[in-house]
């Protein structure tokens, strides 16, 4: 069997922000790899840090934060060493990211056509016309209805849901490396953000990229990822295939997720709330962050950090209740 081979390999990945009213620690050592090929999640509640941990690999992370150490390998080569202007260059090169708002991708200046097809002309340099006919094929295939109409208009003239296909169609003729998704569906109508899902993925297995999806919603995990890796307060808890962490997911805090998932079993749409609010990251709790939410909390959880532990191949968990020497319960 072939070996797999990571694209990015992020480790122990540190960002802050210098805030008047102190420093957020966002990410406390954020560790993960992401293979060639594979749709790799990152999920978790709101504020734990999953844009923080694109936008670090993406060197785009805002003021007054900061990427205090740590290592982000793409291809075996440190984007953390990388000056603006290289950054700028793989940035639309090799990783490409699609985000909530298209807006903030797309210029509301030139046509959508000439956006898409833009890498062609400028990486790739096919002539124009060649370019903006395979940019019209590539919206007709994100599902864009009149294509060759819509490629001549402008962003302002086209709706939320067609602007979102446009920027996965502008994502995609730069025949990225590593595709960043960052909750591309949350403000769209769950129809469509269905189609968006499936969309991807089939673009991705065409394309071949590795594609890191961010999402608050187990629901889109099972339907999209590879592996993926629970984030809590700025540390990713548990780490593993989708299947095993759908039967047999560890920590504690993947169980309060998995359980707050509406169950098509019940008829009812309620989701378990987890008791407890996400921590504010000034003054974190210490040892394990979750311990003032978790049911299993021991006296060296306020105390210790957890580090990560292999308890299966492949599966890991930073729990105290799984650090004793290769046990498994
Ligand atoms: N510009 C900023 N200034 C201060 N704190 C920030 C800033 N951006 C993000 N944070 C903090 O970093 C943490 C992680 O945020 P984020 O990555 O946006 O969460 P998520 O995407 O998982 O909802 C949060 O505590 C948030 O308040
Ligand atoms: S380390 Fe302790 S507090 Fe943290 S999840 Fe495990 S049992 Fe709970
Ligand atoms: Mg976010």
């Amino acid at each position: 069997m072939e070996a797999k081979e990571d694209l990015l390999v992020v480790d122990r990945l540190k960002t802050q922000f210098f805030t008047y009213g102190g420093v957020v620690e966002a990410l406390d050592e954020v560790s993960f790899e992401i293979e060639k090929g594979e749709i790799f999640g990152l999920v978790g509640e709101s504020g734990c840090g999953k844009s923080v941990t694109a936008t670090s690999i993406l060197g785009l992370v805002s003021k007054p934060g900061r990427v205090i150490s740590g290592r982000i390998l793409l291809d075996g080569e440190d984007l953390l060493r990388k000056s603006e202007r290289e950054m700028n260059s793989i940035r639309g090169s090799r990783i490409a990211m699609i985000f909530q708002d298209p807006t903030s991708s797309l210029n509301p200046l030139f046509r959508i056509g000439y956006q898409v097809a833009e890498p062609y002309i400028h990486h790739q340099r096919r002539a124009k016309r060649k370019a903006l006919s395979d940019a019209t094929g590539i919206l007709a295939k994100t599902g864009l209805p009149d294509a060759d109409e819509k490629a001549r208009n402008y962003p302002h003239e086209l709706s939320g849901g067609m602007r979102q296909r446009a920027m996965i169609a502008m994502s995609l003729t730069c025949e990225p490396d590593l595709l960043i998704a960052d909750e591309p569906t949350t403000n769209l109508d769950v129809t469509i953000g269905r189609q968006i899902l499936d969309l991807v993925k089939d673009l991705q297995r065409e394309f071949g990229a590795s594609v890191l999806w961010i999402t608050h919603d187990m629901a889109v995990v099972a339907q999209m990822c590879d592996r993926v890796g629970v984030m809590y307060a700025g540390s990713i808890v548990e780490k593993t295939d989708v299947r095993t962490l759908f039967r047999n997911a560890k920590h504690p805090y993947t169980e309060r997720l998995l359980r707050a998932i509406p169950s098509a079993a019940t008829s009812s749409d309620r989701l378990e709330e987890i008791p407890g609010s996400v921590p504010r990251l000034i003054h974190p709790p210490t040892g394990c962050r979750f311990h003032p939410r978790c049911d299993y909390a021991a006296p060296v959880c306020s105390e210790t950090k957890p580090l990560e532990r292999e308890v299966d191949p492949g599966h890991w968990v930073a729990c105290h209740r799984f650090s004793g020497p290769k046990d498994g319960t």
